[in-house]
Order: structure tokens, then C-alpha cells, then sequence
């Protein structure tokens, strides 16, 4: 699927000021820095639509992206960032979570994990938290670039085994890097293929 146009729709504090459910709709999320925003802008070829940046904690709105006047994708805050307080972390987390049981348009969520490092208490939390709510869920693993092919292949078995220990079943796994590209492919494939799992009768009319 070639993306032909990607527009900036909104920037929302909560789920309840996000756009209309009226199209099939794609999340990205993850902890800070883990490279979200890169990757959207990545996929759309366009250096410029997310903010993207080397200070974590960035993007702090439900930020909706249309593409190709179809669909919606949408880069989700930073979560598990260091330097703001417990406080407004939980108020971040409990936004998000809304977001999540609340846009009954949302298809999938694309959760992003770093390749470099083993995995992390709060990813393995937010895998849980998808499990307990019958979410689902594909992992993406960012940043390959800064990896050999060694190391990826290791860091991404001990990541499997790691999971195994939880889920009886693996998500689908993507790898990527928004520099050389890799998996973007993939991804747009798996966005592509259940496109089609949206069904407009289940919005309530608003
Ligand atoms: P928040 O908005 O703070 O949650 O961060 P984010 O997840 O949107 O991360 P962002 O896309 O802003 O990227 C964070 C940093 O990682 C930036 O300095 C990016 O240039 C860098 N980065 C992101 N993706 C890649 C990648 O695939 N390869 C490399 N080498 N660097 C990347
Ligand atoms: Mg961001």
C-alpha cells in the first residue's frame, strides 16, 4: 500500500476530543525515545509530521495522523519517562489506557520496544495490561540500525524467551529502523491486510 498522502489532524488530551471513530485506526506506543515518532514519519516519507526529537518526553498528546484519507494513525505519549512526576505519569498512563478501551475504531496497536535492550518492566507491564483487556497488539522492535546482525539476532531471541515465559502464544514481531527503512515494508502490509476489520456499524453515532 503506497501512502500517498499523510495529513496532521489533531493534537487531543484525552480520548474523548479525539477525531470522529470513523475510519479503521493504527496506534503507535511506547516508552520515551524509543523512536515512535521517527518511525511515522518514516513510514510517510515525511521528515516533518511528528515532532520528533533527543528529549524524551516529546509528544505528550493523543496525536492523529490521516493517511491517504482512510485511515487514521496516531503517536501516542511517551510513557515511563523519568523526569516528570508520579503524578502526572499516572494521569499520562490512565489517558492513554481510556484511549485504548475507549476508540472502538482502533485495529491494532503497534508497541515499540528498543533492539538493544533486554526487555524492560514497564513493556513487559503494558503487554500484560493489553493481554488482561483482549487488546491486541504487534511488537515493534526500533532502531536495528545501531545493531549487528549478531547482536539483533540475539537481543531479539532473549526478548522471545523472555515473552515465553508469559505467552503461550508470541504477537507478531516487527524489526525495524526509521534510518535504513527496514520493516516498514511489513508494517504497512499488516495495517493493509486488516484494514478491512473495521466496521462502522459498531461506532455509536455521535
Ligand atoms: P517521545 O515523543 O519522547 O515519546 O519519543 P519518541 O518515541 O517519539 O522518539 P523519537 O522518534 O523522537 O526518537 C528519539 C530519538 O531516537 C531521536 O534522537 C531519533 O533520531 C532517534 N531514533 C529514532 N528512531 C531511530 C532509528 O530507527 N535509528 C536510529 N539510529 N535512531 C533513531
Ligand atoms: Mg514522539
Amino acid at each position: 500500500m503506497p501512502i500517498l498522502t499523510a495529513t496532521f489532524v489533531k493534537s487531543s488530551p484525552e480520548h474523548k476530543q479525539c477525531p470522529n471513530m470513523d475510519k479503521p485506526e493504527y496506534a503507535f506506543i511506547g516508552r520515551s525515545n524509543v523512536g515512535k515518532s521517527s518511525l511515522i514519519n518514516a513510514l510517510t516519507n515525511n521528515r516533518k509530521l511528528a515532532k520528533t526529537s533527543g528529549t524524551p518526553g516529546k509528544t505528550q498528546l493523543i496525536n492523529h495522523f490521516l493517511i491517504n484519507d482512510q485511515w487514521y494513525l496516531v503517536d501516542l505519549p511517551g510513557y515511563g519517562y523519568a523526569k516528570i512526576s508520579k503524578v502526572m505519569r499516572a494521569g499520562l498512563e490512565k489517558m492513554i489506557m481510556e484511549y485504548l478501551l475507549k476508540r472502538l475504531n482502533l485495529i491494532n496497536t503497534f508497541i515499540l520496544v528498543d533492539s538493544r535492550h533486554a526487555p524492560q518492566k514497564l513493556d513487559i507491564e503494558l503487554f500484560e495490561k493489553y493481554g488482561a483487556n483482549q487488546l491486541p497488539f504487534t511488537i515493534i522492535f526500533t532502531k536495528v540500525d545501531k545493531l549487528t546482525k549478531n547482536q539483533l539476532e540475539k537481543n531479539i531471541s532473549a526478548y522471545k524467551k523472555k515473552l515465553q515465559e508469559q505467552w503461550e502464544e508470541l504477537p507478531p514481531i516487527i524489526i525495524s529502523s526509521a534510518v535504513d527503512k527496514r520493516g516498514l515494508e511489513q508494517l504497512l502490509k499488516s495495517i493493509e491486510n486488516s484494514l478491512g476489520m473495521f466496521d462502522p456499524k459498531l461506532i455509536p453515532a455521535e
